[in-house]
């Protein structure tokens, strides 16, 4: 079997044409859906997903402010940031960009967030929320792959889904949505981790792999079962003479061995990437339009 790919890139520009145009209607009653990202530190990684967010911002008609702070600013600085955002009527959604280069105020910085605002749905309150199957802003790389699942046409619903990676930015939240009793989800779910004695006993049961170990090489071939559907949430810089930039990026699967064996896989980049974004966007927009008020 040869896989079909799951084209992120697509579905993304289809599901931002959407929010293109319901921004436009949203301009004509005077709201401007704002996204305020705080970058802190020189990561080139988290520079370039931080500029592709603006970018896609600016694409899509909203408006987004950024505010770069250096490595060593201090816990003070990084909330006042935030509390500047959470006080800023322009700003509909705010993003602090993770990981922080002190990853020990991590915490502290999401609770500031006005829940109201956080368009990661990262705040404690949100992650309540997401977990209780209520609604709220769901995180954007998990809420990215539910729907490139829900528009490839995969069967979720009944489907035995294993998650590699139990972080709370991606496994975790999949593995709740994907066990709530809803149209995006009803499945069985297994999340597999570093502690797991024998990760492919249970990938080799999936009928949708989830890989989310931020490793290289972490599902290879004789992982997969025949006609299984690949989600490859991975991305990873490898070090690549032969490029320009020094680097390649590749997931977590092994994907050319892995595509012969899959029904569908995502590629990277271009699969769950663009995803990402759009879901920010589209968290971004729906904070906006509660300034409506109740439709
Ligand atoms: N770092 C990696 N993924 C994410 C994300 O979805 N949001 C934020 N804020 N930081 C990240």
């Amino acid at each position: 079997m040869t896989a079909a790919i799951l084209d992120g890139k697509k579905i993304s520009a289809d599901m931002r044409e959407e929010l293109r145009a319901e921004t436009a209607l949203l301009r004509e009653k005077g709201i401007i859906p704002g996204l305020g990202v705080v970058l802190v530190g020189d990561d080139p990684a988290s520079r370039s997903y931080v500029t592709a967010k603006e970018k896609a911002c600016e694409e899509t008609g909203l408006y987004s402010d950024e505010v770069k702070l250096p490595a060593d600013a201090s816990r003070e600085r990084i909330l006042e940031a935030v509390d500047a955002f959470n006080r800023d009527d322009r700003i509909h959604g705010i993003l602090v960009q993770l990981p922080l280069p002190d990853s020990s105020i991590e915490h502290e910085v999401i609770d500031r967030i006005d829940p109201a605002k956080d368009v990661d749905g990262f705040h404690p309150y949100n992650a309540g929320c997401m977990m209780l199957g209520r609604e709220t802003f769901l995180p954007c790389t998990p809420h990215g792959v539910l729907h490139l699942l829900k528009r490839s046409g995969a069967r979720v619903a009944g489907s035995h889904v294993v998650i590699v990676g139990r972080s709370n930015i991606v496994g975790r939240p999949l593995a709740n949505l994907l066990s709530l009793k809803n149209e995006l989800g009803n499945a069985t779910v297994t999340i597999c981790h570093t502690g797991t004695p024998d990760i492919g006993v249970h990938t080799r049961q999936a009928d949708i792999i989830i890989a989310a170990a931020g490793r290289p090489g972490t599902v290879t071939a004789d992982m997969v079962k025949d006609g299984a559907v690949v989600i490859d949430v991975g991305v990873n810089r490898v070090p690549d003479a032969s490029k320009k930039k020094g680097y390649r990026l590749a997931g977590d699967v092994d994907f050319d061995a892995v595509a012969e064996k899959a029904s569908a896989i995502t590629p990277v980049p271009g699969g769950v990437g663009p995803m990402t974004i759009t879901m920010l966007l589209l968290n971004t927009v729906q904070s906006a339009k509660r300034k409506l008020g109740p439709s």
